[in-house]
Formats: structure tokens, C-alpha cells, sequence
């Protein structure tokens, strides 16, 4: 008898590959450490659109300062502001003129001050967004880099001298923008730039660019900012002569930077704006969390929609176990809805149709060939389905993000151009101009109009209904700060026995909470596998008080869209 020992060398090698692969997971699934960011609630808002407090038909820094007291209410720790630097506002402040100003249009040094000072106090922390990737084409750098070759800033920014031949790919704006590389009259030269043409980009190759986001990072560090929104993370660090689609990247350039920040700021958070695969991920997050400590994470965002779509969560439930690992210190930052579409490129064709077909059916509510430029609200349509929906995100393993005016259920403009849709001006109240402004005319028009009017949709309305959506926004707000074993505990998703049930637990020293969603428009049972639940008596934490034997193997019944968080006792 032959006893094969060629085989039984290659069965002791899988096994040792196989505990090797298992041993540097566990170093990756580590313990989350608590951070200061590990379950804070930001909110992202524009100064621009949220109160005007001179009636200039502009909002402004002295404005938000008046309405902090509102974001306190709702519990935010964290307000991630949208750029507010000079800019011709072709891509609504992200075409930035100055890295160290502040738009006139927003207020003075002095207003800014006075709102980080007012912020402090109430101990909301501040993020700011950082557009690092490019300027805009009016920055006084790119005028010197256009005219003269030999100053400085020339090589501040990519130049070609050819065409090159990929420049028709990795556009970020289809639709709108045709090419990445653009001919300079001046110059005679291409320039290349990522998204729009007057957003050239600068080039990271060159030492004195490097050194110049850092002393602007180290400038608002300094401010009393408490981190940043780093926006366009992947293409900040790509090098587009390596290819426009697939580039090769830069990525000790992000460790430098989190080094740069620390050296002012210990605490201070990068949170990257990087729409990447869960194998591209940990190259953002870094070894042992040294880059980026937070990441959007548009993966699940897409899933999230699909499943929505779907009725049915597997989908998502399979994106969350995908983006599962990260270094102990980082975080994921989880939304519904951002300023920009709802960015549907990572889904397949027939998924993204799917998508389309429910949440955006017309072609002026889609975008970019990929997304949806909708609100929350007019997307999902139905009540039910919105609270679920936030129910859902609060319950995500991450920091929780929401975009101003969500939480009242803003609609969307479709006559404004590209994703200025889903940028109006906040509705306070039922005057003149939703409160947002006494000018009559404004930066952008109120949604004035319609079953999403200020008149129908306002702050004051919903602060005085106790069954509004900003009621319950508030509720959930109360209550996952409660709970920091979202943010920090080891999760599971567990087997409800119905493929339209989410049931997702949390255990986290010694505290145990299971958060169940039904993705279904109609009523739905479900079970929970009793060994996950081990016996114990559970409390619903958002429909009341009531205490519940949830493990029994027991059949428990949700609504259409319902939704039940419960504690073990
Ligand atoms: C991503 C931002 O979210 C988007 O609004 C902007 O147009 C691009 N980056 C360019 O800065």
C-alpha cells in the first residue's frame, strides 16, 4: 500500500496556511478601542444654505452659530462642515481659490472663530472638508503654473505635453465632463484633472505640494478644526500617468499626512471620502489604523439601496460582512444620503436597474450613469420605509452620518442643475422663505412647493409634533448613544429564519443588543436561533418598554417596514 506522502505534506500546509490566514485576521478584527468618533453622530451641512443671518440671501457662520442650539436638541457631536473657502462655486465650494480663507460670502475670520468657540461650548466638535485633490482652475497657483513654465507652480499641477490616450477614462463626471486631460492654450500643454476642467489637480509627486497640505492641515489644526473630511482620498494619491482608470497609488503620502495631523492634534480625525473595494480598504485605513482612522463606507451605502429595493437584506448583510475588518482604532462612517447622488457605480447593471427602477425611475432623477439625485424622503416615499431605513443606519456598525435637512425629510429641486437637486436651503419654518432668510432672493431656491414645501416640511412643525420624523430622529439619536456597543461591540448577524428579516447582535462587555429590521412592505414573523440569544429576557428598546422573551424559538411579529432594538436585561 502506498501512503501518498506528497499528500499528506500538501493537507499539513493548507492547514498551516489556513492558521496563518486565521492569525493575521484576528490581528485585523483586534478589539475596537474606543475613540472619540467610535458612535459619534455627525452632521454634514453647508454654511451656504443653512441660515442666513444678515438677509443677504446667504446663509452664513453667525447664522449656523444662531442654530447650534438646534443641533444640540438633536444630539449631533460631531458637524462636518461642507468647504467654505473662497471659490467661484462651480462645484458649490469644492473649486477652492485659497486653502487658508474664508469665503466673504460666510462671514469673517472673526465669525468663524466665534462659531468654533460656540461649538466648543456646547462640546460639539467640528470637521471640516479638505479639498486637497485639486484647486480651481481660478487659484492664483494655476494661473502662475499656466504662465509661466519655469515658476514654480508649473509643477505643482500634472502636465502632458501629449494627449495621452486614456484620457476619454476614469472621468468621475460622465455625462458632463468628456475627457481628464485637458489642452492649455497657454502652455500648449494637457493638463489633467479628475473631475470637472477648472478642477485641475495638483500634483503629489512634488515635494513642496506635499508640504503644502501639511502646513494647511497643521492651519486649521491650529483653528481649533477637530479633523477633516478629506475629500477625493483615492485620487489625492493616485498618479495618472500610471493610467487615468486604474492609476497606481501613493498611499505613505496619507501616512505622512495622519502624522502631520497628530503632531498638532493627537485626537484629530482623518475621515476619508473613498468610494474603495473592502480588499482596497485596509490600504486606506493603513497597518494598525496609522492613516485614514474613519472611511465612508459607499459599499454598503449601494448594497444598503439594493436591498432596500429588494425587500430582502442578504445583500447588505453580505456587504457588512465584506467591510468586517479593520484595525482596532478605525471606524466606519455610515450614511443614507449625502450631498452628492447616491452613488450606485459598484452594483451590476441588472442591480443598478433595479435601483433605478424603484428609487429613481425618471431620467432627470438619475445622474453620472450611476446614481440617483434624490433626498431620502421623495426616494423612499413611504413613511414607514424612511424610519425604518434610519433605524437601520443608527444600527450599523459605525459612526452614523446624516446630511442637514434629512432629518426633517427635506425633498429635492430636480430643476437644479446636477446634485445642486439635493442642495436647498434649510426649511426652519413656515415664513417667508422656510426662515432660512428674510432676502427674497436666495442662494439657491426654497423648495417652495409641492408635498416637500417648507410650508409642509419645516423644523418648527416637526418640534412641536412628537410623531414627526425629527421626533424620532431625536429618539434614536437618545437612544444609540445609550448603546456603544454599536459602535464598538463584535457583531454578528444572526439567522431570523425569513429572508426579508435583518437581526444583527451586538455583544460588548457583558451587554448584549440585537437590532431587527423588516425589509418587507407587509408584516413579517420572525425567530431568532436560541443559542445566539442564550435564554435571556430581552427589553424593545424603540417601541416602548415592553419586556420580551425574543429566544424561545418563539414567533415574533413586525410590521410592514417595522423595526424592534432590544437589550438583554
Ligand atoms: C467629492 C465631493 O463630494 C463632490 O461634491 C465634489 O464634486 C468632488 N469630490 C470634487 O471635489
Amino acid at each position: 500500500m502506498r501512503l501518498y506522502p506528497e499528500r499528506y505534506i500538501i493537507i499539513i500546509l493548507m492547514i498551516c496556511l489556513g492558521s496563518c490566514k486565521q492569525s493575521t485576521e484576528k490581528q485585523e478584527t483586534v478589539k475596537a478601542v474606543p475613540e472619540w468618533y467610535s458612535n459619534a453622530f455627525i452632521y454634514n451641512l453647508d454654511v451656504e444654505t443653512f441660515k442666513d443671518s444678515n438677509g443677504n440671501g446667504t446663509g452664513d457662520f453667525n447664522g449656523l452659530t444662531q442654530k447650534l442650539g438646534y443641533l444640540d436638541t438633536l444630539g449631533v457631536d460631531v458637524i462636518w462642515l461642507a468647504p467654505f473657502q473662497p471659490t467661484p462655486n462651480g462645484d458649490d465650494g469644492y473649486d477652492e481659490t485659497d486653502y487658508y480663507g474664508i469665503d466673504k460670502n460666510l462671514g469673517t475670520a472673526t465669525d468663524f472663530q466665534n462659531f468654533m468657540a460656540a461649538a466648543k461650548k456646547k462640546g460639539i466638535k467640528v470637521i471640516m472638508d479638505l479639498v486637497l485633490n485639486h484647486t480651481s482652475s481660478g487659484h492664483d497657483w494655476f494661473k502662475m503654473a499656466r504662465a509661466d513654465t519655469t515658476s514654480k507652480y508649473h509643477s505643482w499641477y500634472v502636465w502632458s505635453d501629449k494627449k495621452p490616450g486614456d484620457a476619454d477614462k476614469g472621468l468621475v463626471f460622465p455625462g458632463v465632463q468628456t475627457e481628464t486631460w485637458t489642452f492649455d492654450e497657454a502652455t500648449k500643454k494637457y493638463y489633467f484633472h479628475r473631475f470637472y476642467d477648472f478642477e485641475p489637480d495638483l500634483n503629489y509627486e512634488e515635494p513642496q505640494v506635499r508640504e503644502m497640505a501639511a502646513d494647511v492641515l497643521r492651519y486649521w489644526l491650529k483653528k481649533g478644526v477637530d479633523g477633516f473630511r478629506l475629500d477625493a482620498v483615492p485620487f489625492i494619491i493616485d498618479l495618472p500617468k500610471t493610467g487615468s482608470a486604474n492609476p497606481k497609488h501613493m498611499f505613505d503620502l496619507l501616512t505622512s499626512m495622519r502624522k502631520t495631523v497628530q503632531s498638532i492634534n493627537p485626537n484629530a480625525v482623518l475621515l476619508g471620502e473613498a468610494n474603495v473595494t473592502a480588499e482596497e480598504n485596509k490600504d486606506f485605513f493603513g497597518t494598525n489604523g496609522n492613516r485614514l482612522q474613519m472611511m465612508f463606507n459607499f459599499y454598503v451605502n449601494q448594497y444598503l439601496f439594493y436591498s432596500l429595493a429588494r425587500e430582502d437584506p442578504e445583500s447588505l448583510k453580505k456587504a457588512l460582512e465584506e467591510f468586517r475588518l479593520k484595525p482596532a482604532t478605525s471606524q466606519w462612517a455610515f450614511f443614507l444620503r449625502n450631498h452628492d447622488e447616491v452613488d450606485l457605480a459598484r452594483l451590476t447593471k441588472s442591480q443598478r436597474s433595479l435601483v433605478f427602477k424603484k428609487f429613481g425611475p425618471e431620467s432627470n432623477m438619475q445622474i453620472y450613469d450611476r446614481g440617483i439625485r434624490r433626498r431620502l424622503a421623495p426616494m423612499l416615499a413611504d413613511p414607514a420605509l424612511i424610519r425604518m431605513s434610519y433605524s437601520l443606519l443608527f444600527s450599523f456598525p459605525g459612526a452614523p452620518v446624516i446630511r442637514y435637512g434629512e432629518e426633517i425629510g427635506m425633498g429635492d429641486d430636480l430643476t437644479l442643475q446636477e446634485r445642486l437637486s439635493v442642495r436647498t436651503p434649510m426649511q426652519w419654518d413656515r415664513s417667508a422663505n422656510s426662515g432660512f432668510s428674510t432676502d427674497s432672493i436666495t442662494v439657491r431656491p426654497v423648495i417652495g412647493y409641492g408635498d416637500y414645501s417648507f410650508q409642509k416640511v419645516n423644523v418648527a412643525d416637526e418640534s412641536a409634533d412628537k410623531n414627526s420624523l425629527l421626533s424620532f430622529i431625536k429618539n434614536l439619536v437618545e437612544i444609540r448613544k445609550l448603546h456603544p456597543e454599536i459602535g464598538l461591540g463584535e457583531w454578528k448577524i444572526l439567522d431570523a429564519g425569513n429572508s426579508n428579516i435583518m437581526a444583527i447582535q451586538y455583544l460588548f462587555k457583558g451587554k448584549q443588543l440585537i437590532a431587527v429590521h423588516n425589509f418587507s412592505k407587509s408584516p413579517q414573523q420572525f425567530s431568532l436561533e436560541e443559542k445566539a440569544v442564550q435564554g435571556a429576557d430581552f427589553t424593545e428598546l424603540t417601541g416602548g418598554k415592553k419586556q420580551v422573551n425574543i429566544g424561545n424559538g418563539g414567533k415574533i411579529q413586525l410590521n410592514g417596514y417595522g423595526f424592534q432594538w432590544y437589550t438583554a436585561k
